[in-house]
């Protein structure tokens, strides 16, 4: 089986979680978390990071952090894993899905500001849902596949309302919005490293951001809101929520080969795009000109219409063929986890009818991708 994104463990791992465990050193104080914590502040210009457990402990608490209450909304992509808009239900509030343009399929910004423009009422400090007449507390942009979202529209419509701004970059390390990290260019960013990242961690995540004092209390609520180093004393509700060495020490060596792994990403997007560009009914992925994008997973969309089959059959020929390849997540809106007002966001719809992404481990050979490459043009008809 070609799998369709797995881990790359080929520098520092072995080594590095060799020592934690020579040292002892394997829970969640050591070198290594702080170690990673600061390789992964400088890759995102940020001034703090906050290491945890994973990405969706890292929006839950960014979104304590942005003082979002039970009952407020929070603006988010429909078209996303559901991971952030749970953390937005984990602290009470609700979101409010917004769909995705149709060019790049990130948060579309146009719908963002309008929505806040013409859909909100503003008395000069709080912004509320004309509809519902809660309060707008947050604007969570996810970077869908490796690709940024186009935030300059939405930091300034957020900066006008004094909303902060928390991307979701989870699967976005890497990539550049603008010459910038993303993650690093709100108020507060998250990024995650499960098993089918960019890098891995197993499991892990990072909240970064340059508020001093929201990277303190990020810390504090991640080890359980301790408040004495020795007493139990304990003034806030805290989460078990900090990454451990172990963990921490095999992120710093997959962050040693970020820049390689996006590189490989890269050659295999450059790699399918020659050759699938001419294959009737495929739309390939683009790159917007104010992006940089790591192609973490590599998406594509089948026209049923000018195709020989949806991207459903695809899927199961290729599965057929020893060669995994996955669909997009169901829109958020349409998830009986998150019943709303009954949303419309017929982009995320048709881009997820059409979405199929196909094989791109970062050590995904040449032969491998061939194998794919020709699979898919013998089904599709080139
Ligand atoms: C867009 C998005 N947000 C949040 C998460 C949550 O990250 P984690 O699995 O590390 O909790 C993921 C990935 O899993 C994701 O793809």
């Amino acid at each position: 089986m070609i799998p369709l994104a797995v881990p790359e463990i080929r520098g520092n791992e072995w080594k590095y979680v060799k020592e934690c465990l020579d040292t002892n050193w394997v829970s969640s104080v050591g070198s290594y978390v702080d170690r990673f914590e600061q390789m992964v502040a400088a890759r995102a210009g940020t001034k703090y990071a906050v290491a945890t457990v994973n990405g969706t402990a890292a929006l839950h608490i960014a979104l304590i952090l942005a003082g979002v209450d039970a009952d407020d909304e929070v603006l988010v992509s429909s078209l996303t894993f559901i991971a952030p808009a749970n953390a937005i239900r984990y602290v009470g509030a609700w979101p409010v899905f917004i769909d995705a343009e149709p060019h790049y399929w990130q948060l579309d910004p146009d719908q963002v500001v309008d929505f806040l423009e013409k859909g909100c009422d503003w008395d000069g400090t709080t912004l509320r849902n004309r509809r519902t007449g809660r309060r707008i507390k947050a604007l969570l942009p996810v970077h869908i596949l490796g690709h940024p979202a186009d935030l300059d529209p939405m930091l300034a419509v957020a900066g006008k309302y004094s909303i902060p701004v928390i991307e979701d970059a989870t699967e976005g390390l890497g990539a550049l919005y603008r010459g910038r990290s993303v993650g690093g260019i709100g108020h507060m960013g998250c990024f995650s490293f499960n098993g089918n990242k960019i890098l891995t961690t197993g499991g892990g995540g990072m909240l970064v951001t340059n508020d001093a004092a929201w990277a303190a209390r990020a810390k504090y609520l991640t080890t359980q809101a301790k408040d004495d180093p020795i007493e139990y004393v304990h003034n806030a509700i805290g989460y078990n929520y900090r990454l451990t060495n172990v963990l921490a020490a095999l992120g710093c060596a997959q962050m040693e080969q970020l820049d390689a792994f996006a590189a490989a990403k890269r050659r295999t997007a450059k790699r399918y795009r020659a050759s699938l560009a001419s294959v009737p009914g495929i739309q390939l992925p683009q790159e917007a000109v104010w992006a940089f994008s790591t192609y973490w997973m590599y998406t594509v969309l089948i026209d049923e219409k000018r195709s020989r089959m949806s991207s459903r059959e695809l899927l199961r020929e290729l599965a057929g063929r020893k060669i995994q390849a996955r669909p997009l997540w169901q829109p958020i809106h349409r998830s009986s986890a998150h019943p709303g007002p009954g949303y419309s966001c017929p982009n995320a719809d048709a881009i997820c009818a059409r979405a199929l992404s196909l094989p791109c481990s970062v050590g995904l050979t040449d032969s491998d991708q061939d194998r794919v490459i020709e699979a898919i043009s013998s089904l599709l008809g080139s």
